[in-house]
């Protein structure tokens, strides 16, 4: 049955094309990938980066979606604390609103641009050193940003604080649509390499 073959592998490359653009574990999970730029670097999900290139905010855009309005952009580090006791972190590293299509393209992306620096302003990765080292995720999740959007109440010092932000609460408190697009990149713990870009 040539045609069940070809609707299967069809199916298959499919399948390929939707990998978690998430890190394992990671709520909530994501297919789409959210397309991340530091300058000419493009971030594939789960690269591993220097810390030095990754110290200014990136341009971020889309393939293959069209989008309108505006949206809302955050970056979490996921810290896995390995202490006993202590809960499993959060870092907020960006929280910034009010992105929309620039009309320009970089490598087939539709990139979106803001004027926004906040609700809370970009700050790059710095784990901290530990041993043994381990790689530190931080995400990107990018939302559609409702009409008169504003961090709740509820929520408001942790992005003040950039410590313990729950996203999935926030998702639920704030009125957000499952994200349309992810990606995460990933740095070594202890990567305080400043001067020396990779
Ligand atoms: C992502 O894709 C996998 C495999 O195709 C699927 O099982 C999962 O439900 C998808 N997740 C989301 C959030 O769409
Ligand atoms: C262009 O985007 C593709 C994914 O769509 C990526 O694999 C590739 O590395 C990117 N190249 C550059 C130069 O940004």
């Amino acid at each position: 049955m040539l045609f069940t073959t070809t609707l299967l592998s069809a199916l298959v490359a499919v399948g390929g094309a939707l990998a978690q653009t998430t890190p394992p574990g990671f709520m909530p999970a994501v297919n789409k990938t959210l397309d991340v730029y530091y300058g000419t670097q493009y971030i594939t999900p789960g690269l591993t980066v220097k810390k030095s290139s990754v110290s200014k905010q990136p341009t971020i855009g889309v393939t293959g979606q069209t989008l309108t309005g505006k949206y809302l952009l955050a970056m979490i580090a996921a810290h896995h604390h390995r202490r006993p006791g202590t809960p499993r972190g959060t870092v907020l590293h960006a929280l910034l609103q009010d992105w929309t299509p620039s009309g320009q393209a970089q490598n087939g992306s539709s990139i979106l641009t803001t004027k926004a620096t906040g609700p809370a302003s970009y700050f790059g990765p710095a784990p901290p050193a530990e041993t043994p080292k381990h790689p530190h995720n931080y995400i990107f999740l990018l939302h559609e940003q409702p009409d008169n959007f504003a961090v709740p109440a509820a929520h408001k010092s942790a992005v003040q604080q950039r410590l313990g932000i729950n996203w999935p609460k926030f998702i639920t408190d704030a009125g957000l649509s499952e994200p349309i697009a992810a990606n995460y990149l990933q740095v070594q713990s202890g990567d305080n390499t400043k001067r020396f870009v990779a």
